[in-house]
């Protein structure tokens, strides 16, 4: 998969690009991951980005020409075609099952914006998907980009050190996951489930499921609606 990104912070997704699982999957060529700074598209001398927004109000508006070239730039750089998506909190709300779609897909080109929002026409003239990483207001899409390529890359073949791992992630089933235990066995007085330490591993799965299931029922009841699980429940 190639990843670009179109934003005015590049140097944000340094550390995090370059660390753990991140790290391997563009060492191994899993991802590749390109930055381009929009502001290297800008026209005039003071390398203008934004402007006021027409019929007033508060803030900046990132203006389409530089977004605009810089996209036609970036999409020049490789072949592969995938969904552009355009970082707000305007979008449709990210979940595990968008990262296993986007997944699939053999490029994504993210766009961050900054400011007050995009100019309309970026949406419209480039097609644009739209996603929010929830429902709050952060200073701008970097993070909500960094959040959505972590939770696509480790979903592709060979990211994971451990194959099985994301399946039994949370959310992966539509449940959150199963209570986790490691050495030691006891633990300021707190003992790890008898089950886990019976070697049943056909018992150890119907535990690991009861206790997925009460957990999300306390915790999130709203995925069991959705959980593709209920009718088995
Ligand atoms: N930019 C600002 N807030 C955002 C959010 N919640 N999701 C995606 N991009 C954003």
């Amino acid at each position: 998969m190639r990843i670009d990104v179109l934003t005015l912070f590049p140097e944000m997704f340094e550390s995090p690009l370059d660390c753990s699982i991140l790290k391997r999957a563009q060492d191994k060529g899993i991802v590749e991951i390109a930055l381009t700074n929009i502001r290297d598209f800008a026209t005039d001398n003071y390398r203008k980005v934004d402007d006021k927004p027409y019929g007033g109000g508060p803030g900046m508006v990132m203006m389409p020409g530089p977004v605009f070239d810089c996209f036609e730039y970036v999409r020049k750089l490789a072949p592969q075609k995938g969904p552009v998506i355009l970082l707000t909190p305007q979008g449709q709300k990210f979940d595990q099952e968008k990262a296993l779609r986007l997944s699939a897909e053999k490029r994504l080109i993210l766009i961050s914006g900054r400011y007050e929002g995009f100019d309309e026409r970026i949406r419209i003239g480039l097609d644009a998907d739209q996603i929010s990483i929830g429902d709050y207001v952060i200073s701008g899409g970097e993070l909500a980009a960094m959040v959505i390529i972590d939770a696509v890359v480790r979903l592709l073949a060979g990211a994971l050190g451990d194959e099985d791992s994301p399946k039994d992630d949370s959310f992966s089933a539509g449940l959150l996951e199963y209570p986790q235990y490691t050495r030691p066995e006891v633990f300021r007085g707190m003992k790890v489930p008898d089950i886990l330490l019976s070697g049943d591993h056909a018992k150890i799965a119907q535990w690991r499921r009861r206790q997925a299931l009460q957990r999300t029922e306390q915790l999130r009841p709203d995925l069991l609606g959705e959980s593709k699980d209920k009718e088995k429940k």
